[in-house]
């Protein structure tokens, strides 16, 4: 099963570059940047990645994106997962970015979107890996410090797909940012945002009603209203799903208790995703496997996932047929193993 999982044709619609960022290659940047990290060792920096909640994380996952400078550290970082990717079968995936993170430092917009496209350039050429951006706004600042962020990003518009929505997301409402998301939507991003992972249903509804969003990250929250779950469903949204993540910060206790197929038998469309993979102890792969171990997911759900990942992406119509084929043909070849394990 593990192999069968390894080698399927998959799409990762919910994956923060800089959530990508492992030990060794942020001790390696810090070195060359002469930068001193507040850790000796991997394993220190491993020791740390324990946490009891979203924030906890996001302190630490800040901290390391620090060491981040020149274009070719943000280009290096972003070929490492691409490298990963290809690894993995996924065959393509929608990397988000937090601009703020870096611009607040005094790294240029430009440096890192120069150095993070040029990857995915390469990458598509290549690993065969296609791939597209989504711009992040952190919602611990304001909405005034999203506009700005939204003025540096408009020379680069053809570079960037969506905007989305980060952060500690208690106490920070979608409301927070409408006027920004109404700005962007016009500007013509697609507009996203993470909700109901900490915050309640209503974060839920708030970004469906209020920002317009075209897709939901995480979601997991939105199962405490019915009436919510009907109108996901009724407007076709899909829930970009993680795992590993979620263990990691304390939103599902245990893999085995978590709602993943729960949402999927109550109709809603639902994708698997690592979202900060070298902090929650594993990528993509490691997401299918565990919770098809977890919650014994058949190979109809398994084929259910990636083919929404397909579907609920926004590559172009002629790559997503391309994907599905590919997924549709590997089943195909499977259909004995299939048809023994469900
Ligand atoms: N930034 C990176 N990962 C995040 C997550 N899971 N939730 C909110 N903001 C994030
Ligand atoms: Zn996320």
């Amino acid at each position: 099963m593990n192999a069968f999982i390894e080698n399927m044709p998959k799409a990762e619609l919910h994956l923060h570059i800089e959530g990508t960022f492992e030990p060794e290659l942020m001790m390696e940047i810090a070195r060359r940047n002469r930068i001193a990290l507040a850790y000796n060792s991997v394993e220190e920096i491993k020791r740390a990645y324990r946490f009891s909640n979203l924030q906890d994380f996001l302190d630490i996952y800040y901290q390391g994106a620090n060491v981040l400078q020149t274009e070719q550290d943000f280009y290096d970082l972003t070929y490492h997962y691409l490298k990963k990717c290809a690894a993995q079968n996924i065959r393509h995936v929608e990397i988000m970015f937090d601009p703020q993170t870096h611009t607040s430092r005094g790294i240029p917009f430009k440096t890192v979107i120069d150095g993070i496209t040029r990857a995915m350039t390469d990458a598509e050429k290549n690993l065969e890996v296609s791939s597209l951006l989504i711009m992040s706004y952190l919602r611990h600042l304001s909405e005034e410090d999203a506009f700005k962020t939204l003025e540096e990003a408009l020379p680069y518009k053809d570079k960037i797909c969506c905007v989305g929505l980060d952060s500690s997301e208690k106490g920070n409402p979608p409301s927070k940012f409408e006027r920004v998301f109404k700005k962007s939507v016009e500007e013509g991003f697609i507009p996203l945002a993470h909700a109901g992972e900490e915050g309640d249903a209503s974060y839920v509804r708030e970004a469906i009603e209020l920002l317009g969003v075209k897709r939901i990250d995480h979601g997991n929250n939105a199962m405490q209203d019915p009436e919510l779950v009907a109108e996901i469903i009724e407007r076709d949204l899909a829930l970009t799903v993680c795992p590993l993540s979620n263990t990691a910060l304390k939103v599902v206790d245990d893999l085995k208790n978590h709602p993943l197929k729960k949402m999927m038998d109550s109709g809603l469309k639902v994708t698997v995703n690592s979202d900060d993979p070298a902090f929650f102890g594993g990528h993509l792969n490691d997401n299918y496997i565990r919770i098809q171990e977890a919650l014994n997911l058949s190979t109809d759900d398994l084929y259910q996932l990636a083919k929404n990942s397909f579907i609920y992406s926004f590559a172009s119509p002629e790559k997503k047929k391309k994907y599905l084929r590919e997924l549709d043909e590997y089943f195909e070849k499977h259909k004995k193993f299939s048809h023994n394990n469900g």
